[in-house]
């Protein structure tokens, strides 16, 4: 399998008060397509800061990242959200749906932001995909009438919402009940059995039967980098 990500000797660095914090401190990492990567580590190690640089939210302040085909550095900021809409689906741990919008319209969002998927194969992508992830029947509520597991179903709905290659999730299940947890991880399973290539950001303990490779950051550095059991 190829490489789908690549992260080349990347610092980031923030500004803090008179100095600054290396939030990633020299890091390289490989990830085959497929793959599903947990990133471990104590508050504070860097988890966040580089899933956001793997998804272009934020630049490195040196090195390099190559995703897909793609070299971020390449892009400039509108060129990076409209590669990230097309190529990369995003979770987070408080779901981030909007209020206003049904479940259904929040799942079509992206596909209107993209322009990929025809106007008239919209809504029917967004009732096949609620119905993947479990909730066909929520499609036309609002998501603040769904339980945290539905709500971030609907998320993960979304974030299929242009079938991308990969799937970030920055603590997914922080925000649930173990076996609501337990669920959603499972579903990452599924998606990840399907060929996309995962990395998730997760607190969870028992993550190890589930991912294939669990990465640890220690103040923004990889100290531990591990194959798992996990068997697809
Ligand atoms: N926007 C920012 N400005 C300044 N410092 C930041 C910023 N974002 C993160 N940091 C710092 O960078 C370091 C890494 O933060 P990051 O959010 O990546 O950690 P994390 O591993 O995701 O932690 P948590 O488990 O609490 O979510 C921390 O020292 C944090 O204080
Ligand atoms: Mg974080």
């Amino acid at each position: 399998m190829g490489q789908a990500i690549q992260v080349l000797d990347v610092v980031k660095v923030y500004p803090l008060g008179n100095g600054e914090v290396v939030a990633i401190d020299h890091l390289d990492l490989d990830i085959a397509q497929g793959e599903f990567v947990a990133i471990v580590g104590r508050s504070g190690s860097g988890k966040t800061t580089l899933l956001n640089l793997l998804a272009g939210i934020d630049r490195p302040t040196s090195g390099k990242l190559r995703v897909g085909d793609t070299d971020l550095a390449s892009l400039s900021e509108s060129g990076l959200a409209a590669w990230r809409g097309d190529s990369v689906g995003l979770v987070f741990q408080f779901f981030q749906l909007l209020p206003t919008l049904t479940v259904a319209e929040n799942v079509m969002l992206p596909m209107d932001f993209a322009g990929k998927i025809p106007v008239g194969r919209r809504r029917s992508r967004a009732e096949h995909l609620l119905d993947r992830v479990g909730i066909a029947e929520q499609a036309d509520k609002l998501p603040a009438t769904l339980s945290g597991g539905q709500q971030q179903r609907a998320a993960i709905a979304r974030a299929l919402a242009n079938d991308p290659p990969f799937l970030l999730a920055d603590e997914p299940t922080g925000n649930l009940d173990t076996t609501t947890a337990d669920a959603v991880l499972k579903l990452f399973a599924e998606l990840n059995a399907e060929g996309r290539t995962i990395v998730v950001v997760t607190h969870e303990r028992d993550i190890r039967s589930i991912v294939s490779r669990e990465v640890t950051l220690v103040d923004g550095r990889i100290i531990t980098d591990q194959t798992t059991g996990a068997t697809r």
